[in-house]
């Protein structure tokens, strides 16, 4: 599914905030109590390190900390909406948006979250910028926030090794489409047939991930996201100045990039110091880019994810040169 801009209103990047919690564990330290090794990590998934939350932090407590650095970033005080996506809500119900927005003191504004796994940033994003191109709302923080160590089993070397914790978060604003930050258009899609390869069973307490199946299908499901969406707002493959994929795997990347056609500097990469972070994934990777200069004003980018559900998605942007803000739980 495209969702197709109407006018030349939309909504343009104007912060971006990350929060990720302060310990930092190793393969090594994995390998202490799992039967596996760094070299064996590190080759299949490019990971080296991920962070993980002291035990008693909540989502929300990552949420709030990564969109009040996106505020500060857009050196703003207000927003009209927040959407937090996630896998991992402080609690079923009600929802942990809300709890951010207060925690904000952004009571009063639009707040609810949104489940699509590794998908979620993404497609909160679309929601988001197009609520801001109708004009429901002006502004937007949408954040991307998990806790993926609450509900990884620590026995199960498959995932135990893949998932880290952290948030990420952007500010929106409305502007035009020639703007540099401008959200240009998205695509989005699922297949729920493949509900059972990424999932935390009904009445368990832990994920289950048949990686290998999920691994075939996210990089056709990547490229073709990717594709569409460059093809939507008139770009060949060719002209994305940055890609920024969902960190699952620097082999899934690297065989997207391939066959996108597209040099590994164009490839943005941080999974190595954070794993995979699933709804956080992306504007953590997006915020790395920006702090190591790789992406700068005026350039195109594509955001592509694939996870759950099966669920994937991609949005194509401008950067608008933001600088990210580092927010802390301290
Ligand atoms: N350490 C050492 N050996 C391991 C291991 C680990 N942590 N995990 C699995 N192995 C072993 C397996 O038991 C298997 O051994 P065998 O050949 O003797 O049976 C072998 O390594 C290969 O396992 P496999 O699962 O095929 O590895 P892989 O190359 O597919 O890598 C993933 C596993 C999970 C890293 C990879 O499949 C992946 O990244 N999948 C996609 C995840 C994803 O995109 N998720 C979407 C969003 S969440």
């Amino acid at each position: 599914m495209r969702t197709q801009p109407t006018n030349d209103r939309c909504a343009v990047v104007t912060g971006l905030g990350t929060c990720l919690p302060d310990r930092i564990v190793t393969n090594d330290d994995l390998a202490r109590h799992l039967d596996t090794s760094h070299a064996w990590i590190h080759e299949r998934t490019g990971i080296a390190r991920r962070r993980i939350a002291a035990p008693g932090t909540a989502t929300s407590d990552l949420a709030a900390a990564a969109a009040r650095a996106a505020l500060t970033s857009a050196e703003r005080t207000a927003c009209d909406l927040v959407v937090v996506a996630t896998t991992t809500p402080d609690q079923a119900c009600p929802a942990t948006a809300p709890r951010v927005a207060s925690a904000l003191g952004l009571t009063g504004a639009a707040a609810f979250d949104l489940a699509a796994v590794c998908s979620g940033f993404v497609y909160a994003l679309s929601v988001a910028s197009s609520m801001i191109s109708a004009g429901t709302c002006r502004s937007a923080l949408v954040v991307g926030a998990e806790l993926y160590s609450t509900i990884v089993d620590p026995g199960d070397r498959s995932t135990a090794i893949i998932f880290g914790d952290g948030a990420g978060a952007v500010h929106l604003e409305q502007g035009s489409r020639s703007d540099p930050g401008a959200v240009l258009d998205h695509d989005l899609g699922s297949d729920g047939d493949g509900r059972d390869l990424i999932a935390v069973p009904r009445g368990e307490r832990y994920l289950r991930m048949r990686g290998r199946e999920v691994y075939v299908q996210a990089v056709p499901a990547m490229t073709d996201s990717a594709l569409r969406v460059a093809k939507s707002v008139g770009w060949q493959a060719g002209d994305i100045d940055a890609f920024v994929g969902h960190q699952a795997n620097i082999r899934i990347l690297r065989s997207v990039a391939k066959r996108l056609g597209l040099p590994e500097d164009r490839v943005v990469a941080n999974i190595e110091d954070v794993g995979n972070t699933a709804a956080a994934s992306i504007p953590l990777a997006l915020a790395w880019a920006a702090d190591q200069h790789r992406i700068k004003r005026g350039d195109r980018l594509v955001l592509t994810a694939f996870g759950g559900g099966l669920t994937w998605g991609s949005s194509a942007l401008t950067w608008s040169g933001t600088r990210p803000v580092h927010g802390s739980l301290r």
